[in-house]
């Protein structure tokens, strides 16, 4: 890839999906140091725009991130494409960890027609009971806003409703690995590691 023009379509995306609470951003820490992805989280970014100032944004983000809803694809995918070609331009990164993204069909459609289809969709499945726990937990320090029952509650219909459906559409093409997120942080990051070791992505790392 030519350094001074970005083309997205010839990145490698792998999309982190699962639950609010499934460990997407403690996992994606890990693969990144190990296989020099760079994560971008969706969620991160839409928090990041809601506190800049001047943002055109800000109220609406902040809206929706209350309430759990999804925010429109425009913004979020807007900075996203602006994080990879951020990350190409003065790293040259080529290598993508999507983290919370797509939470909705409409997200997944628009991305692959406008950026890139994703190597593979890593889902961290993890139970409802599980998922409560651990953002109660979270909740008393992260200083989030939507890490409340309230909250909690509507993002488990969302992510029921809105984003499972993805992952049976990505299932359905046979892109989805699945990993059981109920285990500790180590034993989680080894069956990842797996994953991508199977799929020869630590040899990228001779290339660029
Ligand atoms: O992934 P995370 O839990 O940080 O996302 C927090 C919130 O950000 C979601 O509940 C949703 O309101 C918003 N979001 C979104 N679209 C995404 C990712 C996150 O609207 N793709
Ligand atoms: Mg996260």
């Amino acid at each position: 890839m030519d350094k001074t023009n970005f083309d997205p379509s010839e990145a490698t995306v792998v999309f982190v999906l699962g639950g609010p609470g499934a460990g997407k951003g403690t996992q994606c820490e890990k693969i990144k140091n190990d296989y020099k992805f760079v994560h971008l989280s969706a969620g991160d970014l839409l928090r990041e725009e809601q506190k800049r100032e001047g943002s055109e944004y800000g109220e609406l983000i902040q809206n929706y991130i209350r309430d759990g809803l999804i925010v429109p694809m425009e913004v979020t995918i807007a900075l996203l494409k602006n994080a990879m070609k951020e990350s190409f331009e003065k790293e040259n990164k080529t290598h993508f960890l999507i983290d919370g993204f797509p939470r909705k069909m409409d997200q997944a459609e628009k991305f692959e027609e406008t950026v890139v289809e994703p190597k593979f969709v890593l889902y961290f499945k993890c139970s409802e009971e599980v998922l409560l726990k651990r953002l109660l937990e979270r909740g008393e320090t992260s200083g989030r806003v939507d890490d409340n029952i309230e909250s909690i509650k509507k993002r488990f219909r969302v992510f029921e409703e809105t984003s499972l459906p993805v992952i049976e559409a990505y299932e359905k093409r046979d892109k989805v690995r699945q990993i059981n997120s109920e285990q500790t942080v180590e034993e989680v990051y080894s069956d990842v590691k797996k994953v991508f070791e199977s799929l020869g992505l630590r040899d990228h790392l001779f290339y660029t």
